[in-house]
């Protein structure tokens, strides 16, 4: 049996990984140590509450002493950390709280891991065999592309949203464990996911939300920018496999050559909406509005290295997935309804308000 610490897995991606393991193996264990920031939801994990293999704690990932505890009370092999602050419009407004959890919340997690996994006198860097950190990044970190060339392991980062430094940061500090005390880690920078779970400030579920409460769609800019989109599985899938057979001390980029301008994305939305829900929604609900503040452009993953290396490939085109995502939130309004109920509308007019 491996026990798996994983942060945030109240949340989107975390949620989907925590189903997805327990799941798939019968002898992994998983402690869900969560905050339940507005973006931390226990509904995601249903399915699994009452599983024996699976425990949760809520707690905040830069508290050292709770994070000390749960490693006195089990004996975990990996940590796997997506808690995060996540979302780029709201580190524009407010930046701290992306230094507080993305960059010392993960410092916490690595000196909290590093002491527990140390072995002998701790003279020598060395640690119990089998451990590993694998550290949940993102491809923003490498900042945006022009027309033509792929984000690559080597690409430099040149973060530019207050989250995406925040994550680059996070990211050093992981290196830096790597290179100074030999600690044995992974890191995987994914492009963007969507898929069931997905909390509705991100495009997709947010349009989707939208055109069924017959709201105006607001499109940032020309809408034109392209985000290379990978349906949540496959991004778990590929952290399963990066802990399993990643080197040490290697950075994995995770994508599915599956690039859409955004204009594409709330028009398929649209047209599945229209054509199998409700006749009256179209394109006159579009509303193109003020650009994001320092938009990155384009984002687009070379997945040579984790394809080469591990075998891993994206198993849902993104036709496919966009479909599977839209019926999810169709057979689960009352999720949608529970999460965009009191704090979801006051964020709403502010953030989009100031935007018309
Ligand atoms: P999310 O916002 O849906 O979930 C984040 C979770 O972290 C929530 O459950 C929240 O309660 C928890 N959390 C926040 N602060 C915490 C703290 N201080 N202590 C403990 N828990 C805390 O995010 P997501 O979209 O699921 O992203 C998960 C990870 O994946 C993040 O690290 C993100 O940077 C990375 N990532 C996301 C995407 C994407 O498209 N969503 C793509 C690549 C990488
Ligand atoms: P988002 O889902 O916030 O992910 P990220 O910024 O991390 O890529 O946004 C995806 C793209 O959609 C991004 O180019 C911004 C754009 N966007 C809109 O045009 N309107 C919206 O209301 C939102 C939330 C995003």
């Amino acid at each position: 049996m491996k026990t798996y610490l994983v942060t945030g897995g109240a949340g989107f991606i975390g949620s989907n990984f925590v189903i997805y393991m327990l799941g798939k193996y019968d002898d992994v264990r998983i402690i869900n140590v969560d905050k339940l920031t507005y973006a931390g939801n226990l509904e995601n994990l249903k399915l699994v509450e009452s599983n024996p293999r699976y425990r949760f704690v809520q707690a905040d990932i830069c508290d050292a002493q709770a994070m000390a505890r749960i490693f006195e009370e089990e004996t975990v092999d990996y940590v796997v950390n997506f808690a995060a602050e996540s979302h780029v419009d709201r580190s524009i407004s407010d930046p701290e709280v992306f230094v507080r959890t993305n960059v010392l919340g993960t410092v916490n997690l690595l000196n909290t891991a590093k002491k527990a996994w140390q072995t002998g006198d701790g003279k020598v860097d060395s640690y119990r065999e089998g451990v590993k950190f694998l550290q949940v990044s993102t491809d923003e970190v490498y900042g945006s592309l022009g027309e033509t060339g792929f984000f690559m392991e080597t690409t430099p980062l040149d973060p530019h949203s207050p989250y995406s430094s925040s994550k680059a940061s996070a990211d050093l500090f992981v290196k830096a464990y790597a290179d100074t005390y030999k600690f044995p880690v992974n890191i995987t920078r994914c492009s963007n996911n969507y898929g069931p779970f997905q909390f509705p400030e991100k495009l997709i579920p947010l349009m989707i939300n939208n055109t069924l409460s017959h709201k105006q769609l607001p499109v940032y800019g020309d809408g034109m920018q392209i985000r290379d989109w990978l349906y949540v599985e496959d991004h778990c899938k590929a952290i399963d496999m990066v802990i399993r057979g990643g080197r040490p001390g290697e950075v994995y980029n995770v994508g599915g050559h599956n690039e859409r301008p955004n204009v594409f994305i709330v028009h398929t939305i649209l047209e599945y909406i229209r054509d199998h829900v409700d006749a009256t929604v179209g394109e006159h609900m579009i509303q193109h509005v003020e650009d994001r503040k320092g938009h990155d452009r384009r984002y687009g993953i070379d997945p040579e290295k984790i394809k080469n290396e591990l075998g891993w490939y994206p198993e849902t085109p993104f036709e496919k997935g966009i479909v599977k995502t839209i019926e999810w939130y169709l057979a689960n309004r009352a999720w949608m309804e529970n999460v965009t109920s009191g704090d979801y509308q006051k964020y709403y007019e502010k953030m989009y308000a100031s935007r018309a």
